[in-house]
């Protein structure tokens, strides 16, 4: 191996969230000492000789994890990562990105993506296959509920929907023996109804189940769920982590805290993580040990099927994570403002905001996601709002912005509205739409870093125009 090739060296493992959003998986830049981890543009990667070649493709100069101990992971790298092969596996850059992630949400191993959508993809091809079955929660995104209605449908992959996840009854009786994930998110948009993953991780651990999670909306920067129990987190990096709009990307990180062999024992085989794909090599679990499902997505799913995110992508992805606390802190405290506010116009029937001390909610928010001077849970910048007059009153509302941005999307520096009964949740069935509580006169906001006087402001204005329906 090169000398230039990346080599993390400084080991972050106990450093504050700050300076690890900042520095972990930095590597230095041997030949031009540049500071910024730089975008790597090359499809492919030069092999010092014919058994460098031999030696990458077979993988076993890395099966020994002492030689290259990885951040934070007992595995070490796979030959994909730091003896790379071609891009498709795996990019200098992108590796910036993936150990930075890894070490913010806590996990053993990240993998990059081109979306969120692939990351979800990946990271439940990797567990199930076809005539097998995954139950999630009933409040998901959009279009991860299309995605597992329709894409996972067609590859014979099926799911079960448990709408009241503090129902044992209503669990039990949707996890089956072909069953093979539990999946959820932190922050369900639009409504802003939080999960308590510590009891879906208790359900889960009942039925040897790995539990994977949705934090886009939350960011490990608000709650990291390797430490509320679930096993495998998924991003749309588009999202808070890139930060600012203009990539689009996803990740899929490992906690490296599922026990695949007593899974087996009892019954669920997660055959690309726990068994050998050819004769002569060992199973990714004994080559990779806490790091083997992610390399399971990264070479036999990712590398399959080719969602591989851009170097361009994954140098804004980590370059926006350096300042992901500081834009959480300020989307939070103007939201919680905006929130509030919402709550007290006339004009406004309800606000979807977990941790406002009206909610339903507000007891587990302010529980995991902790809550401000106030006594209010901080569950993010991302929740609906309810206006008198239906669909008239969404659309008067929605014309008369200005800051806020008509446009779908979440988690940018500006602040959007979109109406979801037309846009996101449009192709849903009434009776499903009816179940996730998207009403007609129901605006999802998303909250961005202008000033919170100014998105008053601007709301102000457009309720003026729903009063004067
Ligand atoms: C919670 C959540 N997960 C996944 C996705 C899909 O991400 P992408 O658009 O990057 O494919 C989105 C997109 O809005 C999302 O909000």
């Amino acid at each position: 191996m090169t000398e230039n090739v990346a080599q993390p060296i400084y080991d972050w493992e106990g450093f504050g969230f700050d300076t690890r959003q900042v520095h972990a998986g930095e590597y230095p830049d041997k030949n031009s000492g540049l500071r910024v981890p730089p975008i790597a543009l090359s499809a492919g990667y030069l092999f010092d000789d014919f058994d460098d070649q031999v030696n990458r493709f077979n993988g076993s100069i890395h099966w020994r994890s002492d030689e290259h101990p990885g951040h934070g992971e007992p595995g070490g790298f796979s030959p994909s990562e730091h003896a790379p092969i071609y891009s498709r596996q795996g990019n200098p850059t992108n590796w910036v990105a993936e150990e930075r992630l890894a070490s913010l949400e806590g996990g053993t191993v990240s993998v990059a993506v081109a979306s969120g959508q692939a990351a979800i993809s990946a990271a439940l091809f990797a567990l199930a296959q076809q005539g097998e079955h995954i139950v999630s929660t009933g409040s998901i995104y959009g279009g991860t509920r299309i995605l597992f209605g329709r894409s996972f449908k067609r590859f014979g992959i099926e799911f079960d929907y448990v709408w009241d996840a503090d129902d044992d009854a209503e669990w039990e009786r949707a996890i089956r023996p072909s069953t093979k994930a539990i999946y959820t998110e932190t922050i369900p948009n639009p409504r802003n109804d939080i999960t308590d993953l510590r009891r879906i991780a208790e359900v889960a651990a009942r039925h040897n189940l790995p539990v994977v999670v949705d934090n886009t909306v939350g960011t490990p920067a608000l709650i990291r769920p390797f430490e509320h129990g679930a096993n495998i987190v998924v991003h749309s990096t588009t999202k808070f982590l890139t930060g600012h709009g203009a990539a689009v990307g996803g990740a899929v990180i490992d906690g490296g805290n599922f026990d695949w062999d007593a899974a087996e024992r009892a019954g669920r085989s997660y055959p690309l993580i726990t068994q050998s794909s050819r004769p002569g090599v060992p199973s990714m679990l004994d080559r990779f040990g806490r790091g083997a499902y992610a390399r399971a997505v990264r070479e036999s799913v990712v590398n399959d099927i080719g969602p591989t995110l851009s170097p361009l992508h994954g140098f804004l992805l980590h370059q926006g994570m350096e300042t992901l606390s500081l834009r959480m802190e300020r989307h939070v405290t103007s939201s919680l403002r905006v929130a509030a506010w919402l709550e007290q116009q006339p004009e406004v029937l309800s606000v979807d905001y977990a941790g406002l001390p009206s909610s339903p909610l507000h007891e587990l928010a302010v529980r995991n996601y902790g809550a401000d001077d106030a006594g209010r849970g901080r569950t993010g910048s991302v929740f609906g709002v309810t206006v008198r007059g239906g669909v008239d009153g969404a659309r008067a509302l929605v014309n008369g912005v200005r800051v806020f941005s008509r446009m779908t999307g979440i988690g940018d520096t500006r602040s959007m509205i979109i109406h979801p009964l037309t846009s996101t949740h449009g192709t849903f069935s009434p009776e499903i739409n009816e179940r996730l509580g998207i009403t007609p006169g129901l605006l999802r906001l998303s909250v961005g870093l202008e000033s919170a006087d100014d998105l008053i402001r601007d709301l102000r204005s457009a309720l003026d125009r729903v009063a004067a329906l």
